[in-house]
């Protein structure tokens, strides 16, 4: 049985008086809530939120990550920063990321890599664009961002990473992918990793992002290879975030 994860990418929003109250109020409603819950805020807020969340069973994430370990990159932030302030999970090759800031398959590789190498759990985020959907290049494209990592890190270190489905055309725009749509691309990228190893196509968390929202989470998780969300506006509301997480259960 695969553990649902929902996870929630507040993105560049938040500050020390919305965050600090955002998650009183989601460790006020977790009572009922049965799967991995995480948050990811931006990182000058990391050390706040590891406090709030001390003692909770809310993980920290972060957002990004450099591929190096130490040295002159201005700005830049290592996996062995994050995992002193408590991070467990980190996104890579979020989209945003691939089409602002020029991360492209090598370099989320690298990240990957980085992210193993310090214990934290890398969330590899791939989706095709809308004229990509609609060239019906999908498969082919969510194959390449898999492969491109998978080729670099090996099946070892990919199976301690989770996948993250997250449809470009379908982020931030209040458009989702039908739970049928999500299911055949999650169903398609389960069978590439488990042509390179049976287990790691069995284990592994494909999670779903993409306008995930109070109404039609529990539709999508429960489709048999959607192993729960990455959810970004959703995720600065308590009361929407907290459904959505009861939706795993
Ligand atoms: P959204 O963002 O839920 O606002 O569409 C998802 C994401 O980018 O991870």
């Amino acid at each position: 049985m695969r553990r649902k994860i929902v996870a929630g990418n507040w993105k560049m929003h938040g500050s020390i008086a919305a965050n600090r109250q955002l998650l009183l109020d989601v460790l006020a409603g977790l009572g009922d809530v049965s799967c991995d819950v995480v948050v990811c805020p931006p990182f000058p807020y990391l050390a706040q939120v590891a406090e709030l969340l001390q003692s909770s069973r809310v993980m920290l994430g972060a957002q990004h990550v450099s591929e190096f370990a130490v040295g002159a990159y201005t700005g830049e932030v290592s996996a062995a920063m994050l995992a002193e302030f408590g991070c467990r999970y980190v996104l890579v090759g979020h989209s945003e990321r691939r089409s602002l800031y020029g991360d492209d398959d090598a370099r989320v590789a690298a990240k990957f890599r980085a992210l193993v190498d310090s214990a934290l759990i890398p969330v590899l985020c791939v989706g095709e664009t809308l004229v990509q959907r609609e060239r019906g290049e999908t498969e082919a494209v969510v194959s390449r961002q898999l492969e491109a990592v998978l080729d670099q890190v090996g099946v070892d270190a990919f199976a301690s990473g989770v996948v993250a489905y997250e449809p470009v055309w379908a982020i931030g725009t209040g458009l989702t992918a039908t739970p049928e749509q999500a299911q055949r691309v999650h169903a398609a990228m389960r069978a590439l990793l488990a042509e390179r190893d049976a287990g790691l196509g069995a284990g592994m968390r494909i999670l779903y992002g993409g306008s995930v929202k109070a109404q039609n989470a529990a539709e999508l998780f429960g489709q048999p290879d959607i192993d729960g969300g990455l959810i970004g506006g959703a995720s600065l509301q308590s009361t929407d975030f907290l459904a959505i997480c009861r939706a795993a259960n």
